[in-house]
C-alpha cells in the first residue's frame, strides 16, 4: 500500500502576512516541481490570506491550525470551517497538543471539529500523542488507543482520504528530542491497529498516519524513509524556507 506523504508546515503564533509572504518567496522556487509528497503550510489566521493568491495553482497547499464546528454564531475567538474555505484553505489542523495543554480541548471537542471539517470538505490532520509521564510510566499505547478512538468516533471508513492522524509526543514538541523512527513506527502501527477498528481494515491501510515532534533536515530522512510513517506536522523547522523545504526532500 502507497500513501502519499503530507508534510505540513506548522507555523503557531509566527509570522505576520509581510513574513509569511517572504517566506513564500522563498519558499516556492525551492519545492518548484516537487510532486513527490504533498505540501501543505499553516498561517496563523491573520496571515492566511496573504498567501491565498501566491499558493493558489501552486503545489503548497493552506491550511487553518484550528476550527470550530459550528457554522457561525457568537463565538468569539473561533473561525468556521467554511472562513477556511473561504480564504483558500484545503486543510486544518485539529487537537494539536497546545491545543489541548493550554486552551482545553478534549479528545470530545476534537471528534466534533472533525465531523464538521468533514462535512465542509476540509481535510483534518488530528494530533495525537503521549506526555512524557504517560511514556514514563508504560501507558503510551493505552494514550494513544483513547485518543485516537473517540476521534474517530462516528466517523466512516469512507472518508478516509480526507483526514490524517498525527502522532505527536508532547515530550519531542519543540523540545528537540525527536522520537527514533523505531519509536515512532511502533506508534503508528498502533494507531493503525485502533483505526482499524474505527475505520475498517481497508480504509486503516488506506489511513496516513504523520509524525511531529522536533523534525529537522537532519533527522527527516531517518523518519520519512520508514514506510509506515506518511509524512510530519513540522513547527520550529518550517519557519525556514531552506530548512522546510530540505525537510520536504528529504
Ligand atoms: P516542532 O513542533 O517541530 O517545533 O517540535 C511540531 C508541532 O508542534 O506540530
Amino acid at each position: 500500500m502507497s500513501r502519499k506523504k503530507l508534510l505540513a508546515a506548522n507555523w503557531k503564533m509566527y509570522k505576520t502576512p509581510q513574513q509569511a509572504e517572504a517566506f513564500v518567496g522563498g519558499f516556492l522556487p525551492l519545492v518548484h516541481g516537487h510532486t513527490r509528497d504533498e505540501i501543505v503550510i499553516c498561517p496563523p489566521y491573520v496571515s492566511i490570506p496573504a498567501l491565498t493568491e501566491l499558493l493558489c495553482d501552486t503545489n503548497v497547499g493552506l491550511g487553518g491550525q484550528n476550527m470550530y464546528w459550528e457554522k457561525e454564531g457568537a463565538y468569539t475567538g473561533e473561525v468556521s470551517a467554511a472562513m477556511l474555505l473561504s480564504v483558500g484553505c484545503t486543510h486544518v489542523i485539529l487537537g494539536h497538543s497546545e491545543r489541548r495543554q493550554y486552551f482545553g480541548e478534549t479528545d470530545e471537542t476534537v471528534n466534533r471539529r472533525l465531523q464538521a471539517a468533514l462535512a465542509a470538505g476540509l481535510t483534518s490532520i488530528v494530533c495525537i500523542g503521549e506526555v512524557l509521564e504517560e511514556r514514563e510510566a508504560g501507558i503510551t499505547n493505552d494514550v494513544l488507543r483513547r485518543q485516537c478512538e473517540n476521534a474517530l468516533r462516528g466517523i466512516s471508513g469512507e472518508h478516509v482520504a480526507k483526514f490524517t492522524i498525527a502522532y505527536e509526543p508532547v515530550w519531542a514538541i519543540g523540545t528537540g528530542k525527536t522520537a527514533t523512527p523505531e519509536i515512532a513506527v511502533d506508534a503508528h502501527r498502533v494507531i493503525r491497529k485502533q483505526a482499524a477498528v474505527a475505520l475498517g481494515d481497508d480504509a486503516a491501510q488506506k489511513l496516513r498516519i504523520l509524525y511531529g515532534g522536533s523534525i529537522k533536515p537532519e533527522n527527516a530522512k531517518a523518519l520519512m524513509s520508514q514506510e509506515e510513517i506518511d509524512g510530519g506536522l513540522v513547527g520550529g523547522a518550517s519557519l525556514d524556507p531552506k530548512s522546510f523545504a530540505a525537510i520536504v526532500k528529504w
